[in-house]
C-alpha cells in the first residue's frame, strides 16, 4: 500500500517537473527593465528577453559594458526590436526614479521589472567592526531598499499592465550560510517585503505577479572570484556552479509563468529550502561541513 502511494506521489512529482508549460511567443513586444545587467545573471537575462523579442531597458553603473550588452540585444533580438540603457548607481535612490522614467520614455510603459543587482562585496566573516557596519549600510541600500524604491516607481505602469515583478534572490535568502551574513540579511529582507506585497495584491485584486527566484551557486565571474579570494574555491568540486545562461532562462521562464517562486537548480535547492523547516539543525551542519574557516 505504502509502495503504491510512494510510486503515485513520486510520479506526480516527476510528471509535474516534466511539463513544459513555457510558451515564449507571451515574451514578445513586452517591455522589461533588467537591473545588473552589465554582467553576470543580469546580462544573460537580457539576452534571453531580447531573442524571445521583448524590449529591453538595461541598467547598470557601467557604460561602456551596458552598450556592449545592448549591442549584443541588437544581435539576437528581432530587426524591430528596441534595447536601451541608463547608466544608475542604486546607492543613490534618485537614480531608482530615473531608471524608470527612462524605461516609460523609451518604452511607452514597463510589462516586467526583473530586479536583479547587487552590490559584489567580499566573503568575510562579521566581527562587528565600524568596517563591518558601514558595509552593511551600503549592501543594504543596493541590495534591498533600491528594489523597493525601483518597485514603488514602477508600480503604476505594472499595474496598468497586469505586469511582473521579478526578483532575484539566493538560497542564502532561505537559510542563513556562513560568511554571507549581510548578503543573506538583504536576500531575507527581499522575501519579507515582496511575500506580504504579493498578499497585499491579492487582497486588493491586483493582477501584478511577484516571481522570487531561488538561486543556487552561479559560475559568474564575481561569483568564482568571491569564493577563490576566500579560500572556498574547492566548493566547485562538489557543488558544480550552473551557468549564468541556463540560470539566466530559468529567471525568465518563471516570470513568464507567473510563477510564485522558482528553484534552480530545481531538485537541490527545493529540497534544501524543504529540509529547513523539517530538519534545521541537520542544513546548518550540512553547510558547516562544506564551508572551512580561511587562515
Ligand atoms: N552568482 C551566484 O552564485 C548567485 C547565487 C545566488 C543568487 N545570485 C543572485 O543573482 C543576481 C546576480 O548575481 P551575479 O552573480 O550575476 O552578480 P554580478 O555578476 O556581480 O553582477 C552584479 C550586477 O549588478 C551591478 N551593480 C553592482 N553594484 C551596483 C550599483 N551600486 N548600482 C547599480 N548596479 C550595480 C553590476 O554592474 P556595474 O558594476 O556595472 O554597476 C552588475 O551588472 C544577484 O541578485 C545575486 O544575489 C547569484
Amino acid at each position: 500500500m505504502w509502495k503504491k502511494i510512494l510510486a503515485l506521489f513520486i510520479g506526480v512529482v516527476v510528471g509535474y517537473w516534466l511539463i513544459d508549460d513555457f510558451n515564449p511567443d507571451v515574451l514578445r513586444g513586452k517591455r522589461v527593465v533588467v537591473t545588473g545587467s552589465s554582467t553576470g545573471i543580469g546580462e544573460q537575462i537580457a539576452y534571453h528577453y531580447a531573442r524571445l523579442g521583448a524590449s529591453v531597458l538595461v541598467t547598470a553603473r557601467r557604460e561602456a559594458a551596458l552598450k556592449q550588452v545592448v549591442q549584443r540585444c541588437k544581435e539576437l533580438g528581432p530587426k524591430d526590436g528596441r534595447y536601451f540603457y541608463k547608466t544608475a548607481d542604486m546607492a543613490n535612490m534618485s537614480a531608482t526614479k530615473l531608471v524608470i522614467q527612462e524605461a516609460v520614455r523609451r518604452l511607452g510603459g514597463v510589462d516586467i521589472l526583473v530586479l536583479n543587482h547587487i552590490l559584489p562585496i567580499p566573503l568575510g566573516m562579521f566581527d562587528g567592526s565600524p568596517q563591518n557596519l558601514s558595509l552593511t549600510d551600503a549592501v543594504l541600500d543596493v541590495n534591498f531598499k533600491a528594489y523597493v524604491h525601483l518597485t514603488s516607481h514602477a508600480l503604476p505602469h505594472l499595474v496598468a499592465a497586469n505586469g511582473s515583478l521579478v526578483v532575484v534572490s539566493s538560497l542564502a535568502g532561505k537559510i542563513g550560510q556562513p560568511f554571507t551574513t549581510t548578503y543573506s540579511a538583504t536576500k531575507f529582507a527581499l522575501d519579507g517585503f515582496f511575500g506580504s506585497l504579493r498578499q497585499e495584491f491579492r487582497l486588493k485584486g491586483c493582477d501584478v505577479s511577484i516571481t522570487m527566484c531561488v538561486i543556487g551557486l552561479v559560475g559568474t565571474e564575481s561569483a568564482l572570484r568571491g569564493l577563490r579570494d576566500f579560500g572556498q574555491h574547492y566548493l566547485l568540486e562538489m557543488l558544480p556552479a550552473e551557468t549564468p545562461s541556463d540560470t539566466a532562462l530559468a529567471i525568465v521562464r518563471g516570470g513568464a509563468l507567473r510563477r510564485r517562486e522558482i528553484y534552480h537548480p530545481y531538485l537541490s535547492i527545493r529540497l534544501m529550502t524543504l529540509l529547513r523547516d523539517w530538519a534545521p539543525e541537520m542544513v546548518e551542519s550540512m553547510n558547516r561541513y562544506l564551508y572551512t574557516l580561511p587562515n
